[in-house]
């Protein structure tokens, strides 16, 4: 199976096996099956966080199990059971035609509700952490439902134990989001707010977030379906206060946000920018030019290329900064992980 529909890099390789999971059941079912033995296991939801960096010699499930549904209700919350193989934008905006609050500053993140918990996504002042009540999963060996609470998955910037030690342990079926009815917004990101001034909205409400959301990554990150990319390719670098203050003599506008124990957060962005990467054309590949930090497929890029090229912007960065920057796609070679 050429994998090119099944990743928003678009990039062209091969699995030597590929299936489609659209229940508990069935997943339960493919994991028995006595063809599954020895294979190597791959996860693929909406693609939007993987670079195949080659063809992978296993087997992919791709998982989508579809459903919505209401398990618990108060006055205030409700509790959502959403199919890990749905759009996770589609979920945000049904939730914003319900009224209920809590993802409404995750709109538009490309990928299925089953990845979002994996990598704990966040955006504009919201981690998914914050509304995640549980998850269900299958466990590969045992092919058990397992129920993780909150409290169970180490959630951390853009990481979970799904990422560590559970990583080709369980896969997600079922996510839990705890919304609710009577939201507060959060209005805390910079580019939010100068967005509500401009707009001259009465009464703010989840809808009018949402939508400023959408326009902010209109205008910022490129369109999957009209350019490859995976949306960041690396984190954010968290350094010590002695290594962000070193750099602000050098460069005194340079952009960093507390983090509290002594740490800082630097945007990746501004490091590749200022390592001259920003909107650069290599190939068939490059860098965003609104948005450095997203590596994007011109067109026919191979994995090996962009992976090619996001290691000479570790090492110009590494080299000019001193900071060594982390992959936040996850980066998936012929027998697994890179
Ligand atoms: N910046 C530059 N040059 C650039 C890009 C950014 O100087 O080319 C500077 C900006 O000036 C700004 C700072 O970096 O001061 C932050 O930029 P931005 O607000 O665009 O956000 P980010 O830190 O680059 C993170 C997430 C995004 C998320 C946005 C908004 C990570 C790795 N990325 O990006 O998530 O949408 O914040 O909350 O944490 C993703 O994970 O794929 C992703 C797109």
């Amino acid at each position: 199976v050429d994998l090119k529909p099944y990743n928003t890099l678009n990039i062209s390789a091969r699995a030597r096996y590929f299936a489609t999971i659209e229940s508990e059941s069935q997943l339960k079912e493919v994991l028995r099956h006595p063809k599954t033995e020895g294979l190597k296991i791959m996860v693929l939801g909406g693609g939007s966080n993987v670079l195949f960096a080659d063809d992978f010699d296993g087997l992919i499930l791709h998982i989508e199990i579809k459903g919505r549904e209401v398990v618990k209700e108060n006055d205030e919350y409700v509790w959502l059971k959403i199919g890990a193989g749905e759009n996770w934008h589609q979920a945000v905006r049904y939730c914003v035609e319900k009224g209920w609050g809590g993802i409404e500053n995750l709109s538009l993140i490309p990928g299925t509700v089953g990845a979002a918990p994996i990598q704990n996504i966040g955006a504009y002042g919201v981690e998914l952490e914050e509304v995640f009540e549980w998850l269900e999963a299958v466990d590969i060996e045992g092919r058990e439902t397992r129920r993780y609470e909150k409290g169970d998955c180490n959630f951390g910037y853009r990481d979970s134990i799904f990422k560590g030690e559970l990583k080709g342990v369980v896969i997600v079926t079922n996510v839990v989001l705890k919304l609710s009815k009577n939201p507060e917004l959060n209005t805390s990101y910079g580019a939010i707010q100068s967005e509500i001034e401009k707009r001259n909205i009465d009464e703010l409400t989840i809808r009018d977030i949402s939508d400023i959301v959408i326009d902010i990554r209109n205008s910022k990150l490129p369109n999957p379906d009209l350019l490859g990319n995976a949306g960041s390719f690396f984190k954010n670098s968290i350094v010590e206060n002695d290594v962000f203050e070193r750099i602000k003599m050098e460069y005194p506008e340079a952009p960093g946000y507390e983090m509290g124990d002594q740490k800082m957060k630097v945007p990746a962005g501004w490091l590749i920018e200022e390592a001259g990467w920003k909107g650069k054309v290599v190939g068939n590949t490059g860098t965003y030019k609104q948005q450095a930090l997203v590596i994007v497929n011109h067109g026919g890029a191979t994995g090996g290329e962009i992976l090619n090229l996001a290691d000479q912007i570790k090492e110009s960065v590494e080299e000019q900064f001193g900071i060594a920057l982390v992959p936040e796609v996850n980066i998936v070679s012929s027998d697994g992980k890179v």
